[in-house]
């Protein structure tokens, strides 16, 4: 049975009442497969699992979808239900900013400024505020995140290094459509042919992770995204540093389907040039 606590007095209590280790999933609700998975492995890794559901006003531009961010508060219930939360943390923003707009935010660095940033002024302060203080309030031994947001993963791990978190962040990789779309809760706002025009991100990165030189993952990544209103493709190292050359590397795309704008991102195994010609050989 999932209990439900709303304030930050009910959540102290249950979370103190906890045994053995905690294992939190941070959502804004919408629940989908890919939040089941999350939720699954918190499952595998922690004796307690606590799910927060919380539509982040502050990580919301004012152009963005805050207002018509799916709210499905009974369906989330039932996926918490049924994947074994123990404890699901709903709280209202009230609860969450007592104070109203924080003054003092989690200033994401350099990398909270490109890819997703650069189109999102304000993002990922508004991301790694409420994920600070979730941690703070939930003092999890493990926190899940879904590599879907390959970005925000990345920033969540620096923020927990920095600012000295206990808590582990697991990465849990992108659960897909059998098509190849990568599940989102904006999904459910393409229509069918969109649905399908949406498919050129994951054959995109397909093609583009099926190949081994930087230039050669861009090209045929590129390839697959013509027509496409295409914010970002880009190829970054696995820790999205700048310029790969070899090794483990990240290719991510955003790119807009109709008025719902969709992210996507695949690992690369870059070699250097010559080192690929002679796997291409053989
Ligand atoms: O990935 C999300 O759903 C949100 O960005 C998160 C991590 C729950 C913070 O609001």
């Amino acid at each position: 049975m999932t209990a439900v606590v709303r304030t930050r007095a009910e959540l102290a209590a249950a979370r103190a009442a906890a045994q053995g280790s905690v294992a939190v999933v941070m959502t804004m609700g919408a629940l989908h497969e890919g939040h089941a998975t999350l939720l699954r492995e918190a499952r595998k890794h922690g004796d307690f699992v606590l799910a927060t559901i919380f539509v982040n006003p502050l990580q919301f531009g004012p152009n963005e979808d805050l207002a018509r961010y799916p709210r499905t508060f009974e369906a989330d219930l039932a996926v918490c239900e049924r994947e074994g939360v123990d404890l699901v943390f709903a709280p209202t923003p009230e609860v969450m900013y007592p104070y109203g707009q924080p003054e003092v935010t989690v200033h994401p660095g350099p990398l909270g400024a490109v890819l997703e940033g650069a189109v999102r002024p304000g993002h990922f302060a508004g991301v790694l505020t409420v994920v600070n203080k979730l941690l703070r309030l939930t003092r999890p031994d493990a926190a899940f995140f879904g590599e879907k947001d390959y970005q925000q993963l990345t920033l969540i791990r620096a923020m927990a290094r920095d600012l000295e978190h206990d808590a582990e962040i697991v990465g849990v990789p992108t659960v897909r459509e059998p098509d190849g779309l990568a599940l989102s809760s904006r999904n459910r706002y393409l229509s069918e042919d969109e649905h399908e025009t949406a498919l050129a991100l994951s054959r995109a990165l397909r093609a583009g992770a099926a190949r081994h030189t930087p230039a050669e993952v861009l090209a045929a990544a590129t390839a697959e995204l013509a027509g496409l209103d295409v914010d970002y493709l880009a190829l970054r190292g696995a820790d999205l540093s700048e310029d790969p050359v070899s090794g483990p590397a990240r290719l991510l795309v955003a790119a807009r389907v109709g008025t719902t704008r969709l992210i996507d991102n695949l690992p690369v195994d870059l070699v250097t040039s010559g080192a690929a010609d002679r796997t291409e050989e053989n």
